[in-house]
């Protein structure tokens, strides 16, 4: 569903994907995790066409995501994305920031997008706030609201660039549960995160990113519980134990 064949990207001097080749099937669920400033979230953003990128090739569903960023409005229909700050509408209420692609994007009609925002808010667990603004709403709550919106596109696939990273601790179990039954339902994911328990338990497959290269992937139990690489293990060692 998802390929990147040696895909470089550099800001300036600063390369800084150096051949990034990895592939997602459907229904598949892969986590990267890496280092901060290794590249997890440039991969994401080339992968839906919000950055440009100089080499390589990005497929998703055979069909190519053009090097140049500007270009691309389609792919965005086809994959979402959920942001670490949620990147919800403020002065929107949770039900119109989930409607708001559906009726301007897609231009399904509005009493269509309604009613699927109502099924998609109480599929997140949030039945009951879809008046609400995003200020009166929790943290946990926004991010939901935020996968609600994602899935409202109809999307082959879910981008997740550290969705709980900037949750209060007690919140991070509500948005891991809703991801968790998405991949169960059978969604396409690639979610970048610090949450090894997720990964662990919910990940088909791990990429270890370092340097702008994959240092490792594998199986995601075998590759968290006996990384192969010295910088894995190192990773690792810090994440899971950092005192
Ligand atoms: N818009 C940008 N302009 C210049 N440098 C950037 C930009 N975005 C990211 N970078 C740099 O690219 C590298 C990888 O960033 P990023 O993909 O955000 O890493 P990660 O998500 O793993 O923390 C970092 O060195 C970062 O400073
Ligand atoms: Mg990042």
């Amino acid at each position: 569903m998802i390929e990147l064949r040696d895909v470089h990207k550099r800001f300036g001097a600063n390369e800084v994907l150096k051949g990034i080749t990895a592939a997602v099937s459907r229904s598949e669920v892969v986590c990267i995790i890496g280092p901060s400033g290794s590249g997890k979230s440039t991969i994401l953003r080339c992968i839906n066409g919000l950055e440009s990128y100089e080499a390589g090739d990005v497929l998703v569903e055979g069909a190519r995501v053009e090097r140049q960023a500007a270009s691309i409005v389609g792919i965005r229909e086809k994959v979402s994305m959920v942001f670490q700050r949620f990147n919800l509408f403020p002065h929107r209420t949770a039900l119109e920031n989930v409607i708001e692609g559906p009726i301007y994007v897609k231009q399904e009609p509005r009493h269509d997008a309604v009613a699927r925002g109502h099924e998609l808010l109480a599929k997140v667990g949030l039945a009951d706030k879809a008046g609400a603004f995003p200020n009166q709403l929790s943290g946990g709550q926004q991010q939901r609201v935020a996968i609600a919106r994602a899935l409202a596109m109809q999307p082959k696939a879910i981008l997740f660039d550290e969705p709980t990273s900037a949750l209060d601790p007690e919140l991070v179990g509500d948005v891991l549960s809703v991801m968790r039954k998405l991949a169960e339902d059978g969604m396409t994911m690639v979610v970048v995160t610090h949450e090894m328990g997720f990964a662990r338990d919910v990940a088909d497959r791990v990429l270890f990113i370092d340097g702008g290269v994959i240092v490792e992937q594998g199986q995601a139990r075998s590759l968290l519980s006996q990384p192969q690489h010295p910088r894995t293990q190192d990773f690792l060692r810090r994440v899971l134990h950092p005192m």
